[in-house]
């Protein structure tokens, strides 16, 4: 099992938001908007970095050195960046805007998405914000997916709202995060989380440790 870390972008992420920005979103926000958001009280930005390998993973990897074998484990990737996944997400009045979600190319459909997006919204939640709101490209299959997997809901379109392109937006909208059963289906959404992390090889620490302890943090 490899692990992941969740945890809140700090100073010396910086060049890895940038970076990992730039290959996943085409350049969104430049160093400076990503400083910016770590100082906003009504930011919550989160990262999931792979973490230390484990002595046991050091010694797997030696044990496969020593019997010559060069190539990737299974679970391994090409190239290994410092942060794999990013999400933001701004409190306004009552409502969570999710400005930003993204995964590392190489590290796509493993479930890293959903962990990020259980996240965001448990924070949201954890902030007392009653719903969550976001603009998806109308062409952007994956994340809609995803999203709707949330219980997000189409509630209109923004005409050429992509300026580059002049591709619509969808903006979806996500309710209930203030009711009483809500916890429960963070609860739910947690464990389908590490369930699915678990099929590709993950470990989240924080989602194991929440397991146990029933919510709290992130
Ligand atoms: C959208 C994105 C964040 C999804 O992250 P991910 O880690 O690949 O997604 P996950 O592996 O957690 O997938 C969770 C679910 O989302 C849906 N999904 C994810 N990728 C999908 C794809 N390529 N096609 C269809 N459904 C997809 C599936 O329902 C999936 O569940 P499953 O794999 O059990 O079927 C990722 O594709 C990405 O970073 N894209 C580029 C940036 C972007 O478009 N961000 C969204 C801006 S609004």
């Amino acid at each position: 099992m490899r692990s992941l870390q969740v945890k809140a972008l700090t100073p010396q992420d910086l060049t890895a938001a940038v970076d990992l920005d730039r290959r996943c979103l085409g350049g969104l926000w430049n160093l400076d908007g990503y400083q910016r958001e770590i100082h906003s009280p009504n930011s919550d930005l989160l990262v999931l970095q792979r973490s230390e390998k484990t002595e046991e993973e050091k010694s797997k990897g030696q044990r496969a050195k020593g019997e010559g074998n060069t190539r990737h484990s299974t679970l391994d990737t090409p190239h290994s960046p410092a942060l794999l996944a990013i999400g933001c997400s701004w409190a306004i009045l009552e409502e969570a805007h999710i400005t930003l979600l993204a995964v590392d190319l190489d590290y796509q459909r493993q479930g890293l998405g959903q962990a990020l997006l259980y996240c965001l919204l448990k924070a949201a939640h954890n902030r007392g914000l009653e719903r969550a709101t976001l603009e998806v490209r109308v062409s952007n299959q994956a994340a809609i997916a995803l999203y709707e997997n949330f219980g997000f809901q189409t509630a209109g379109r923004r005409k050429r709202y992509y300026a580059e392109t002049g591709e619509d937006a969808l903006v979806l909208w996500r309710g209930g995060l203030h009711h009483p059963h809500f916890p429960q289906t963070l609860a739910n959404w947690q464990l389908a989380a590490s369930d699915r992390l678990g099929r590709s090889g993950w470990q989240l620490q924080e989602l194991e440790a929440k397991n146990q302890e029933a919510g709290n943090s992130i």
